[in-house]
C-alpha cells in the first residue's frame, strides 16, 4: 500500500558569527535575549508550525559553508543569519547558490537603518526573501516565512 503519510518538514537554522555573544553584545541593538533562548523560541514557533528545526551557530565561515552543503537531503530549506558575512561572504552566498534549496536571511536589527557598510547583503540575491530589524522575532517571522514557501512550492493552488 502506498504511503500517503507525507514528512515533516526540516529547516536548519544557521546563526553566524558574534551570535553566540547575543544578550550581552550590544544589547540596545540586538537585544537581551540569548542565542538559546532565540533557539527555544524557534524550536515552539517549529513546533506550532508542525516542521523541525536543527540550529547550528558558527564563527566561521567554512563551517557555515559545509553546514549549507551537508543540509541536501537532510533539510528542505535554510533560514541564515549570517551576521557579519552577510556582508563579505561570496563564499556563503556561493554555497546557497550551488545547493539550490531555498533560503531566508534574517537579521535583528535593520540593515538598511545603520552603517553604510552593512547595506549590502552578498546573499540577498540568492534568498527567497529577507526579514531584517525585528528582533529576535526576525527569525520567527522568517521560519513562518520559510515554512509558507516550502507549503505553497508542493501545494500550488496557495502561491
Ligand atoms: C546582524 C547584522 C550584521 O550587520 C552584524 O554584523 C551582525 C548581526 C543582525 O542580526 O542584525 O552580526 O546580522
Amino acid at each position: 500500500m502506498e504511503n500517503l503519510q507525507s514528512s515533516v518538514l526540516s529547516i536548519l537554522v544557521l546563526h553566524g558569527p558574534n551570535l553566540n555573544l547575543l544578550g550581552q553584545r550590544e544589547p540596545g541593538i540586538y537585544g537581551s535575549l540569548t542565542l538559546n533562548a532565540i533557539n527555544d523560541l524557534l524550536a515552539a514557533t517549529a513546533e506550532n508550525l508542525g516542521v523541525e528545526v536543527v540550529t547550528l551557530q558558527s564563527n566561521h565561515e567554512g563551517v557555515l559553508v559545509d553546514a549549507i552543503h551537508g543540509a541536501v537531503g537532510k533539510h528542505q530549506g535554510v533560514l541564515i543569519n549570517a551576521g557579519a558575512y552577510t556582508h563579505t561572504s561570496v563564499a556563503l552566498r556561493d554555497a546557497i547558490a550551488a545547493v539550490n534549496l531555498p533560503a531566508v536571511e534574517v537579521h535583528l536589527s535593520n540593515i538598511y537603518r545603520r552603517e553604510e557598510f552593512r547595506h549590502h547583503s552578498y546573499l540577498a540575491a540568492v534568498v527567497v526573501g529577507q526579514i531584517s530589524g525585528f528582533g529576535a522575532r526576525s527569525y520567527l517571522l522568517g521560519l513562518q516565512a520559510l515554512v509558507h514557501h516550502l507549503q505553497a512550492a508542493s501545494s500550488p493552488e496557495l502561491k
